[in-house]
């Protein structure tokens, strides 16, 4: 482990995740919501119009900036792992909760990935925030561009169901069941 996980900044308290996953965790957070609503927007214009084009570029650029994110944050969660409760959920919660978190580390990974591989296929601009291109690794393949673009669009759907009810239940221990949970993470 690195001195900066191990740094003061950075110790374990014990009943909430370290800082640096806090803040990849509401950094992320901020970017894939963002990502899922102008995705979900730009779905109902036409294409090549000017706005959705524009629109689009933002969303690669947040797209690409979350697959950079989990690419640190994956690794942090498995060297770290996750706080101890003062008091264990109860064997349903822990096992809901156990499963949507694998799930959302399973689209935060394949959404980036599948988006690239459809713009990156298609021969399409891999901007970010009009600073630099990223490079394009595909040769032109329309098949691969239309099978990358269903799993991009099956995986978003599931994204707006898991992060929904992750974000229902993370109320609902706060406001019903006023559990530590959502502490946790602030
Ligand atoms: C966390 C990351 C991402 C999320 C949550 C996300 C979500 C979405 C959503 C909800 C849509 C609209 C539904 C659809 O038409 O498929 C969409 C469309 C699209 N996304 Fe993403 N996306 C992400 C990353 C990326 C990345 C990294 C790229 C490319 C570099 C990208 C490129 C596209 C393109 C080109 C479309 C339009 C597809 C079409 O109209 O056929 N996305 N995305
Ligand atoms: C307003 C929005 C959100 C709230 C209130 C929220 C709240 C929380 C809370 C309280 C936890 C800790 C749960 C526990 O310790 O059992 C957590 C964990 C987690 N959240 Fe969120 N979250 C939000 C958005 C998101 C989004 C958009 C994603 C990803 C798409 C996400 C992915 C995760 C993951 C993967 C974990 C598990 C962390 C780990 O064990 O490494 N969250 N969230």
């Amino acid at each position: 482990m690195s001195a900066t996980l191990t740094s003061t900044a950075d110790a374990p308290s014990a009943n909430r995740y370290r800082r640096s996953q806090r803040i990849l965790h509401w950094l992320m957070a901020i970017v894939i919501i963002s990502a899922l609503l102008i995705g979900l927007y730009c779905s109902y214009l036409v294409q090549g119009t000017p706005l959705r084009r524009a629109l689009l570029d933002i969303h690669k650029s947040l797209g690409m900036t979350a697959l950079i994110l989990i690419a640190i944050r994956l690794p942090l969660r498995l060297s770290l792992g996750e706080p101890a409760y003062r008091r264990p959920l109860d064997v349903f919660s822990h096992y809901a909760a156990r499963g949507a978190h694998i799930l959302l580390y399973v689209l935060m990974i394949m959404m980036p990935l599948a988006g690239y591989t459809t713009s990156a296929a298609g021969g399409h601009d891999l901007p970010w925030f009009g600073v630099f291109q990223w490079p394009n690794l595909l040769p032109p393949d329309k098949s691969l561009e239309r099978t990358a673009a269903i799993v991009h669009e099956y995986g978003a759907y599931c994204l707006y169901a898991v992060v929904t009810l992750h974000i229902l239940a993370a109320l609902w221990h706060h406001f019903a069941r006023k559990d530590e949970v959502l502490q946790r993470m602030l």
